[in-house]
């Protein structure tokens, strides 16, 4: 095998389009992202059929932005590597559809990729010391997932959530409250002027598996604390509302993560997708890792939500595995984690 491996990574599996060039798994070189949330916005959500038109507008741009400033042409890189799920099914299939033309055209090898799994590979970017095994702790828009990575490109879920992700409990809240798509940096930003102890807003225990979540609870309970603020006439204090509902959330999302880790006797724990860009949550799991004495791994924000480079980092090792996508790879909405 050749000494330095330059994969170019395409993601569109919800409403970011992004192009990577990613060199041994590791190093990143370029990372284009075109995100829509301003047009999605308008319709406070994510708009399945406006997302793959915008794919299709934006692909070939930021794949050409990338490339460019890596410094590398469609002739120098080594393999190319696309998310195939899950997510959106039109989505993805503009960005399978796009990676299949160039390995065809080019005739460089395909490798279809995860989109968890490269949430999860997030964390090799900047933390070079970190190998599996270890365990991972996924909160997107659509995943809470504790996962134990075994090895490279070696998945188990250990647990889920039974309801609601913490992401999408995130949007929730924050549609509740008036505060519009997407719903995890508005309500950060507006906690950061609230009350964290205001309101004491439940946190909910899977009794039968403590590794599993629950969010759909918490959702209801601050739903119902917003209509009897409504029912008595009495003003609701959304920076209260808001600092509350994230410090139950993080709350249990970091003392789960901790409490996993240490029933396992993992020394190492990571974070990854978009909730993990949030810095309370940041700041209360790496304080429990410290207290409980396990190495605390987190990528960089702009890694944590949807890129390509993530897509990339994962691609790597399955690269270096010897995975190959033929051309009858599809877009997979429903995907499983360890999966092929
Ligand atoms: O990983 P991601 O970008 O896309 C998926 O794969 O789902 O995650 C998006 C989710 C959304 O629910 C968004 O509200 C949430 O991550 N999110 C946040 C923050 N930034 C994004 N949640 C809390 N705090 C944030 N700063
Ligand atoms: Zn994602």
């Amino acid at each position: 095998m050749k000494e330095h491996i330059k994969i170019l990574a395409i993601e569109s599996s919800c409403d970011e389009t992004a192009a990577a060039i990613v060199e041994d798994g590791r190093t990143v070189k370029s990372n284009i992202i075109s995100s829509q949330i301003e047009l999605h916005k308008l319709y406070g959500g994510v708009v399945p059929e406006i997302a793959s038109r915008k794919h299709i507008e934006k692909i070939n741009y930021v794949i050409e932005e990338a490339l460019k400033e890596a410094g590398e042409t469609l002739d120098s890189i080594d393999a190319i590597a696309v998310t195939y799920g899950p997510g959106l099914v039109g989505a993805l299939l503009v960005g399978v559809a796009e990676a299949k033309a160039i390995a065809f055209a080019k005739n460089k090898p395909l490798v279809g990729v995860h989109h968890i799994e490269g949430h999860i590979c997030a964390n090799y970017i900047e933390n070079l010391e970190l190998e599996p095994p270890f365990l991972c702790l996924v909160v997107s828009g659509g995943h809470t997932h504790l996962v134990d990575v075994q090895g490279y490109g070696n998945y188990k879920i250990i647990g889920r959530t039974r309801d609601d992700a913490a992401g999408e409990a995130f949007d929730k809240v924050a549609r509740a409250i008036g505060l519009g798509y997407p719903g995890g940096p508005k309500i950060e930003k507006l906690a950061l002027e609230g009350n964290k102890y205001a309101i004491n807003f439940p946190r909910a225990k899977v009794h039968d598996a403590p590794n599993d979540f629950s969010f759909s609870g918490l959702k209801s309970s601050v739903l119902n604390y917003l209509n009897k603020c409504e029912m008595k006439h009495e003003e609701v204090n959304r920076e209260d509302v808001a600092a509350s509902f994230q410090e139950a959330v993080v709350d249990v999302l970091s003392s789960h993560g901790v409490n996993a880790a240490q029933e396992l006797g993992y020394k190492k724990l990571a974070i990854a997708g978009g909730v993990a860009s949030n810095g309370a949550f940041r700041t209360k799991i790496e304080e429990k890792c410290k207290e409980a004495e396990i190495e605390f791994y987190h990528p960089s924000p702009i890694f944590c939500t949807d890129n390509a480079a993530m897509i990339g980092a994962a691609g790597y090792y399955e690269y270096i595995s010897g995975t190959r996508s033929g051309w009858d790879l599809n877009a997979v909405p429903g995907l499983k984690i360890g999966e092929r």
